[in-house]
């Protein structure tokens, strides 16, 4: 295991400290979470922790949660998550995130925002100034619409990029959606961004993560630490 994935391990593992017994659990996507939902399997498997029961944020993270023994339930059985646990692509000096690199970005807000407390895990390469530097913003669009997206975006000054996987074809979401990777020179106003996407009727949602993250555990050479919202 190289340094890198050493750090993700260590962040998510602390965060699985977090976890009590009884708790709604969100199960994020990625291979940071993906850490985590190992951690978790184990702990309940060895009868550590009881009662604990997940709720996953893609197909992938149900596979491998049902696969380490973690019970799943939806939100009709349990509407109000008590700790989601997700990676992030970028994290900013507010923990303002941007996520959806591994196109889970839809189900993981959802997560978000049904959840009492978010705890973000991530290595310390995921830290940034500002959003969207260096890594483009996904962005979730109906397929119908994908085309006239994409110009919106580009006239928003991003480069844009319909997202395909490794057979060459457009990626498609868990929803069945397209993805836009849009690289913008940096972003300004995370907010205002986030208003505009949110008019436009293809776009399904963004991979802006705003005010959401209540704590980011972040690891790096001196271990993991917490950064809490100013
Ligand atoms: C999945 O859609 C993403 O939001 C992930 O949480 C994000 O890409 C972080 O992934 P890693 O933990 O694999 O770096």
């Amino acid at each position: 295991m190289n340094q890198q994935q050493q750090w993700k391990r260590m962040a998510a593992e602390a965060a699985i400290a977090e976890v009590e017994e009884g708790m709604v659990v969100g199960l994020g996507t990625g291979s940071t979470a993906a850490f985590a939902i190992k951690k978790l399997g184990e702990l309940i498997q060895k009868g550590q922790l009881k009662r604990v029961v997940g709720i996953p944020s893609s197909l992938a993270t149900e596979a491998l949660a049902r696969q380490c023994g973690i019970p799943l339930v939806s939100f009709e059985d349990r509407p109000v998550i008590d700790l989601t646990i997700d990676g992030a692509d970028q994290v900013d000096p507010a923990l303002n995130l941007i996520k959806g690199g591994g196109g889970a970005l839809l189900r993981e807000k959802i997560l978000a925002q049904n959840s009492r407390q978010v705890l973000i895990v991530v290595d310390q390469s995921k830290l940034c100034q500002k959003l969207g530097e260096g890594f483009a913003l996904p962005v979730e669009v109906l397929p119908f619409g994908w085309f006239p997206e994409k110009l919106f975006l580009a006239s928003l000054g991003a480069q844009v990029t319909l997202r395909r996987g490794a057979d060459g074809q457009p990626f498609l979401t868990d929803q069945q959606n397209y993805i836009l990777d849009c690289l913008f020179p940096g972003i300004d106003d995370p907010q205002a961004l986030d208003r505009q996407l949110k008019g436009r009727a293809a776009i399904l949602e963004n991979g802006l993560f705003l005010n959401l993250a209540s704590r980011v555990i972040v690891a790096g050479e001196e271990g993991p630490r917490v950064l809490q919202p100013a």
